[in-house]
C-alpha cells in the first residue's frame, strides 16, 4: 500500500498537499475544515501589520480553467490575524502555517515573529505579491535581507513564497543562502487583464491582476522543475493543482508538496483528499511505495 507521508522542513504532513496561503482566508472554522477534507497542512491569508481592506468587486474572474485575482492582501491586520490562527492551531488536525507581507525588512521580522507566536508551526514570507496588489516587488539583496532578518527572530521554519518571476531561481538560491527552510514556489502569474469590449473598460476594479488554476500549471511546473534543479532545500510546488496527476508532475520535477488553491473552486474542498487518493491509486498500480521514488523522477 501506498504511503503519501512527507516531511517538510522537519513537519510530518500525512500526505503532501497545502492548503495555500489566501484561498480560505483567516478564518479558523474554514482552515480547520479544509483540514478535515484532507489536506496535509493549511495556510493563512498573508496578513499585513494594518488591516487591509483590498480590492471592491469585481476583484475575482474565471476565464475558463484560470482565475484572475485583485484580491489585494484583504486581512484583518496581524492582531486579529493571530488571535484568528491560535485558534486554528488549537482546532485543526493538521499542522497550521502563517504568512506574512511586510513592507520592509523591518516589517517582515515583526510581523514573523508575532505571527510564529501565535503558535503556527511554520511562517511563510509573502514576497511573491504583484505590483498590481499595492505591494512592492522585492530585489535579490532585499530577498536575502528579509529572510536573514526573519531568521533571526524566529525559531520556526521559515518558507519563502516566490513570484513566477525572471529571476525567479536567483531569488531562491538568496533565498537558501539566507537560511529559507523551504521555497513555495510560485505565486499566480501576471499581472493580467480583461476588457469588457462593450465599455472598453478592464473588468477587475484593479484593472490588472494575477492570474491562478489549472490553465497557469504547465507555466508553474516549469518553475518548480527549475527551482528544484538549483536548490536543496524542499519546494512546495504551486500553481494550477487540481488533480493527482497535476502533484504527480510537480513531485516529479522535485517537489516535496504539492500546494493547492484555485483547485479549491474548480473541485471543491474535497479537492484534497481526491489528489490524496488519485496519488496512491497511480502508486499502487505501478508498484510505488513512497513518494521518495518518485520525487525528482524528472530531474534525471
Ligand atoms: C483569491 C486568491 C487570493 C490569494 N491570496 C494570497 C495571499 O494572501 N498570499 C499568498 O502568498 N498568495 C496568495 N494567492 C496565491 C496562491 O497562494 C497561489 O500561489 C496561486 O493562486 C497559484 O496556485 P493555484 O493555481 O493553486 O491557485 C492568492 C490566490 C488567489 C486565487
Amino acid at each position: 500500500m501506498a504511503n503519501v507521508c512527507v516531511s517538510l522542513a522537519g513537519i510530518s504532513l500525512r500526505n503532501p498537499t497545502v492548503l495555500v496561503a489566501g484561498i480560505m482566508g483567516t478564518n479558523a472554522e474554514l482552515l480547520c475544515r479544509v483540514g478535515k477534507c484532507g489536506a496535509g497542512a493549511v495556510t493563512g491569508i498573508s496578513c499585513s501589520l494594518e488591516p487591509r481592506s483590498g480590492a471592491v468587486n469585481p476583484c475575482l474572474l474565471e476565464l475558463g480553467g484560470a482565475l484572475l485575482n485583485c484580491v489585494g492582501l484583504a486581512n484583518p491586520g496581524v492582531e486579529a490575524y493571530c488571535i484568528e490562527l491560535s485558534k486554528a492551531v488549537g482546532a485543526s488536525d493538521v499542522p497550521v502555517f502563517g504568512s506574512v507581507a511586510g513592507s520592509s525588512v523591518e516589517e517582515f521580522g515583526l510581523l514573523a515573529e508575532r505571527v510564529a507566536a501565535a503558535g503556527v508551526v511554520a511562517v511563510e514570507l509573502n514576497l511573491g505579491a504583484h505590483s498590481c496588489f499595492g505591494r512592492r516587488v522585492w530585489n535579490l539583496e532585499e530577498i536575502g535581507k528579509v529572510v536573514e532578518g526573519v531568521k533571526s527572530r524566529v525559531k520556526k521554519p521559515v518558507f519563502v513564497k516566490l513570484a513566477p518571476s525572471l529571476g525567479l531561481v536567483d531569488n531562491a538560491m538568496v533565498a537558501e543562502a539566507a537560511g529559507a527552510d523551504a521555497i513555495t514556489a510560485v505565486h499566480s502569474f501576471g499581472p493580467g487583464m480583461v476588457i469588457d469590449v462593450e465599455s472598453g473598460t478592464p473588468v477587475l476594479s484593479s484593472r490588472a491582476g494575477g492570474m491562478s488554476g489549472p490553465a497557469i500549471k504547465p507555466l508553474a511546473l516549469k518553475c518548480v522543475y527549475d527551482v528544484c534543479s538549483s536548490v536543496e532545500i524542499p519546494v512546495i510546488g504551486t500553481g494550477g493543482v487540481s488533480t493527482g496527476r497535476d502533484a504527480l508532475e510537480m513531485i516529479m520535477a522535485g517537489a516535496t508538496a504539492v500546494g493547492i488553491g484555485s483547485g479549491v473552486y474548480y473541485r471543491g474542498a474535497s479537492v484534497f483528499s481526491r489528489v490524496e487518493n488519485e496519488i496512491k491509486s497511480f502508486m499502487n498500480a505501478r508498484g510505488f511505495s513512497s513518494l521518495e521514488e518518485i520525487r525528482g523522477l524528472a530531474l534525471k
